[in-house]
C-alpha cells in the first residue's frame, strides 16, 4: 500500500491529466482540491469557475472569499480544512454539471474521502448534496448531519447562492454555527 500522502499526490496528478469527460477539452487547469492530510473536515462544492480554472486552486473566486469568512468565523482557517468539488474541471459557462460529468468524476472525490477520512464531510449546495448523498429538498436539508457508510456529513448551501440571496447568507451563517459546536 503506497501511503496517504503518495496516493493523495498520485490521484491529484491523475486529475491534472484526466481526459475521462469532454471538459477537459474546455478547461485552463483541472481543479484537484487542496488541504491537508489529516483534516478534519472536508468542503465539497459543485465545480470549479473561472478563477479556479485559471489558477487550478478550489475556491479562490467571490465564492471561496465568503467561504473563508465563513470559516474563520467558526475558528477554522482556511489551511486546516481540505476543500474540493465534485466536478474538478469547470463547465463551460458554469453550467450544471451533466449526469454523467457527475459520473466519470466521482471516483476523484470517493477516493478523497477514502484517503483524507474526515470526521465531518460538508456538502455545500444542492449538486454536491444529490452527488454524494442522493436528492434532498435543500430547504429541508440545510443545517442538518446526515450519517452514511459509516461517514457523517454535514448539509448547507453554497456560497455562490449565499452571494445572491441575503436570506440565504444569513441560514447558511446559522448552519455554520451548529458546525462550531458539533467540532467543539
Ligand atoms: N464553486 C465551487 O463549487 N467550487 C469551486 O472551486 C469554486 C466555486
Amino acid at each position: 500500500m503506497m501511503n496517504r500522502k503518495k496516493a493523495l499526490k498520485a490521484l491529484h496528478d491523475e486529475i491534472a491529466s484526466c481526459t475521462r469527460c469532454s471538459l477537459h477539452t474546455s478547461r485552463t487547469k483541472a481543479v484537484p482540491g487542496e488541504g491537508p492530510l489529516d483534516a478534519k473536515v472536508m468542503f465539497i462544492g459543485e465545480a470549479p469557475g473561472a478563477q479556479e480554472d485559471m489558477t487550478g486552486r478550489p475556491f479562490v473566486g467571490r465564492s471561496g472569499s465568503l467561504l473563508t469568512e465563513m470559516l474563520n468565523e467558526i475558528g477554522l482557517q482556511r489551511e486546516e480544512v481540505f476543500i474540493t468539488s465534485v466536478l474538478k474541471s469547470r463547465p463551460p459557462r458554469n453550467r450544471t454539471p451533466h449526469r454523467d460529468e457527475i459520473g466519470k468524476c466521482m471516483y476523484f472525490l470517493d477516493n478523497q474521502i477514502e484517503i483524507v477520512s474526515p470526521k465531518i464531510i460538508v456538502l455545500l449546495g444542492s449538486v454536491a448534496i444529490s452527488s454524494v448523498i442522493g436528492p434532498w429538498r435543500l430547504s429541508e436539508a440545510h443545517g442538518r448531519f446526515h450519517e452514511a457508510k459509516g461517514l457523517t456529513y454535514f448539509l448547507t448551501y453554497h456560497p455562490a447562492a449565499a452571494l445572491r440571496f441575503p436570506k440565504t447568507r444569513a441560514l447558511m451563517h446559522q448552519d455554520f454555527q451548529k458546525l462550531k459546536a458539533e467540532l467543539r
